[in-house]
């Protein structure tokens, strides 16, 4: 049985992605995050690990000895990143380096979680993954500096950008767009949302999707792994609102700069995904249908 390890296995989409192999059967599961397993479940070995301490890195790594390793594992909240540079770069590149290295040493495919933040966002059009990286805050530099020690390293990996990936966390994890303006506006509350970020919101299974996509035929390279639609921020709020019937009103539109956020975002950083479609038969859903998923009896948190 393939042995794949996934790193960051608390964390919204590695915990997602475990999750969903659990579900497949037939993988030999190992799942590793810094504090103890969020949510304990049988079929897979989990084990507490700082993934900075190289040297327990390295011991664990022998031990498992894994064919494939997934790393969700990051410091993703641009601002930890700003105020722990020295940390952020720790987790987001240097283990990193070590993950490459014993790919490298022992032939292991490697897949890695990346950013759509490692674009300027200058231009309107959809970015490909030909197109040159140039972060705009440290979080999108780390990513950046990351991906490009994978592709000049030459081992066998392919990087998967996404991008505000959406869908119902665990307690205990980050929140994204969906749960903000599904829990404000349940309760009445009003959000301010920007309308100057155009995105293309991922629906964390079709992240799922294009993981297994990849595992299946070890397919290398990078892949930009986003939503069929491109919109603002405050536009996709409207969306999930409308979806609901919630009143739309209490939703405020404002704009980055009114916000008073001092950490510069790209502006227009969708991604194009028509290699993922070509290469990996990757077909996303629209946002109507991962909202009907997401409130199907069978996926609401009671
Ligand atoms: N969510 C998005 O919208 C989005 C958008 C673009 C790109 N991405 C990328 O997708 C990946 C996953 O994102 P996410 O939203 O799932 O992030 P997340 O919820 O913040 O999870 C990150 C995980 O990394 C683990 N981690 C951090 N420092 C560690 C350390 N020193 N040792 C071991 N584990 C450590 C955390 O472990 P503990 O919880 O155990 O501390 C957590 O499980 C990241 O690479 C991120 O850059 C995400």
């Amino acid at each position: 049985m393939t042995k794949i390890l996934i790193l960051g296995a608390n964390g919204f989409i590695g915990r997602k992605i475990l999750s969903d192999l659990l579900s497949v059967g037939t993988y030999n599961l190992y799942a590793c995050s810094r504090t103890a397993d969020i949510k304990p479940e049988k079929g897979y070995v989990f084990t507490q690990l700082d993934i900075t301490n190289d040297e327990e890195l390295n011991s664990y790594l022998s031990l498992i000895t894994p064919d494939i390793i997934i790393n969700a594992a990051a410091i993703s909240s641009l601002q930890d990143c700003e105020l722990n540079r020295s940390k952020s770069l720790n987790v987001n590149v240097d283990s990193v380096k070590l993950l490459i290295e014993y790919a490298r040493q022992n032939s292991v495919f490697f897949i890695h979680l990346s950013t759509d933040f490692v674009f300027n966002g200058y231009r309107k059009k959809l970015y490909t993954e030909n197109d040159t990286p140039d972060p705009l805050n440290f979080y999108g530099h780390t990513k950046a500096r990351a991906e490009e020690l994978i592709v000049n390293s030459k081992i066998k990996a392919a990087v998967l950008r996404v991008e505000v990936v959406y869908g119902e966390p665990l307690e205990g994890q980050h929140g994204n767009i969906f749960t903000l303006v599904r829990d404000k506006l349940s309760k009445g509350e009003i959000i301010k949302v920007v309308d100057d970020q155009y995105r293309t919101p991922t629906f964390v299974d079709d992240v799922c999707i294009a993981v297994r996509l990849v595992i299946k035929k070890e397919t290398e390279g990078i892949f930009h792994i986003a939503g069929p639609e491109y919109l603002s921020i405050s536009d996709f709020a409207f969306r999930i609102a409308r979806y609901y019937g919630y009143n739309e009103n209490n939703i405020q539109v404002t704009t980055t700069r009114a916000i008073g956020d001092n950490i510069e975002r790209p502006r227009y950083s969708g991604l194009s995904i028509q290699k993922a479609r070509k290469r990996l038969g990757y077909n996303p859903k629209t946002i109507l249908k991962s909202l009907e998923i997401l409130t199907s009896p069978e996926n609401i948190r009671l």
